[in-house]
């Protein structure tokens, strides 16, 4: 609990956390489950529209697949946003980027706000595109901004808030969209267009934080705007330790310009950087999370709950996976990387593979290891959701065995393979990998022992 009273002194760092979280990871949750509850209305409203149109009505198969273009335009444009997202981080800075971002909600929520009125379900499909670009862009730069913008020891803690702003909106989301609120028939383009309030809380208050220090001192080489933001950010004018770390780092790169993708592969010394952040982010995604949060109702469904039951009993388990988030950034996760990726059963993706990136890779290509990841991230949200329904019809009670072997697969990757980054600077971490990259070194100290894995429970 030592991190976390730590981590509660740090006032500004905290609001800055609540700032980007709340239009970033936060809009990712709430935007996965706010179209669940009106999606048979949708479905109708499709049918009706075509009516008025044309004169015939659509037949069912035909609708679902409308419909399901309309969901995979979310996953679609995250991918897009993703690959947009590393250029944006690198010229516009992480902040500028977070707030520019919430364009892509305004114009979103105008589009499915305006659908019924404009009589055009074309409108819904383009709408969850930019909902999915917004997700996208924050996924990848919110970790970053934050894990550059914490110090050393808190990066882990700081990494996990974007899970559980992940889970708040996944359960925000479908309390807006019970009944009572705006699940009604007629009020679906409310519920579609209230992701529109975060993105506005966002613009109205993260101006008033810092720029991330190491993008101004690394990437702007603005010492001054550097200092200044650290002072903010620990509340403290002791910084020398950690200047000095960042000034090395700022050495270290000289000359060099930001990556791209093809760069990274290219390159024989980031070689297991990138085989790790590939093998994890892919894994995080395939362990079930967000599909979990995404088809809990019709799992439920499937396992016999009646019909009218269905959203309260997905509220109240998605709420309990949310407050094991919430434990979790107090103590679990602190047992290191291997607690991280054991606890990565109910962490969404952007908990390790979100500081991942961070860590294990420098500065100038950081913006590039998070297109990669990221794209990875949106193509396996994109791939469950289309096969999460096959694999529940053919397993049943057994659909989350293939998940299972999969997270298991990944934490002995972890163990074996994966360096411990926790409380490490990140000149450090890239010297451990150097020493695997060019095999100069014994395996010895990649080996996390066994009692760190009985420690956390999966
Ligand atoms: C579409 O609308 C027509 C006419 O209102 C109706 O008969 C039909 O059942 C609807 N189709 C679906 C799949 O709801």
């Amino acid at each position: 609990m030592n991190k976390l009273q730590r981590l509660l002194q740090n006032k500004i760092l905290i609001l800055t956390i609540c700032a980007a979280g709340i239009g970033g990871t936060f809009q990712y949750g709430y935007n996965i489950s706010i179209i669940n509850a009106p999606a048979s209305y949708i479905q109708t409203f499709m049918n009706t529209t075509w009516l008025e149109r044309t004169g015939v009505p659509l037949e069912s198969n035909v609708i679902l697949l409308l419909w399901s273009f309309t969901v995979s335009a979310y996953p679609l444009g995250g991918l897009t946003g993703a690959v947009v997202a590393g250029p944006m981080a690198i010229m516009l800075g992480r902040k500028m980027s977070l707030l520019l971002n919430n364009v892509f909600v305004i114009i979103a929520a105008a589009l499915s706000g305006f659908s019924r009125m404009a009589k055009s379900f074309e409108m819904i499909m383009l709408s969850r595109f930019f909902t999915g670009m917004n997700a996208g862009v924050s996924m990848n730069i919110q970790p970053m901004y934050l894990a550059e913008s914490a110090p050393k020891k808190l990066r882990g803690a700081v990494a996990l808030t974007s899970a559980s702003f992940t889970a708040l909106g996944l359960v925000l989301g479908q309390v807006v969209g019970l009944r009572e609120l705006l699940g009604r028939e007629e009020s679906w383009p409310f519920l579609l267009a209230s992701n529109v309030v975060p993105a506005l809380i966002q613009l109205t208050a993260l101006p008033w934080f810092p720029e991330s220090p190491r993008y101004l001192l690394i990437d702007r080489g603005d010492k001054e705007s550097c200092i200044s933001a650290l002072q903010k950010l620990r509340g403290t004018s002791d910084l020398s330790a950690e200047l000095e770390e960042m000034l090395a780092e700022q050495a270290a790169v000289k000359g060099q310009r930001a990556k791209n993708p093809w760069e990274l592969f290219q390159n024989p010394s980031l070689r297991w950087q990138l085989v790790s952040i590939v093998v994890l982010s892919s894994a995080m995604q395939l362990c079930g999370n967000d599909s979990m949060y995404s088809y809990a109702a019709y799992v439920f469904q499937e396992a016999g709950i009646p019909q009218d039951k269905i959203p309260y009993v997905v509220i109240e388990h998605d709420y309990r996976l949310c407050w094991s988030e919430a434990a979790a950034a107090g103590g679990l996760h602190l047992h290191g990387r291997m607690g991280h990726c054991l606890h990565g059963r109910s962490e969404p993706a952007a908990g390790v593979t979100g500081v991942l990136p961070t860590e294990v890779f420098d500065q100038m290509s950081r913006p590039a290891a998070y297109m990669i990841c990221g794209s990875l991230l949106w193509f396996n949200l994109f791939l469950v959701g289309t096969a999460f329904p096959f694999i529940v019809k053919s397993l049943a009670h057994f659909c989350y065995i293939p998940f299972l072997v999969v997270c298991v697969c990944t934490a002995l990757y972890v163990g074996f393979f994966l360096p411990e980054t926790k409380g490490k600077s990140f000149l450090e971490i890239s010297e451990e990998f150097k020493k695997r990259n060019f095999k100069t070194k014994t395996r010895a100290g990649f080996y996390k022992g066994p009692e760190e894995i009985k420690t956390t429970t999966l």
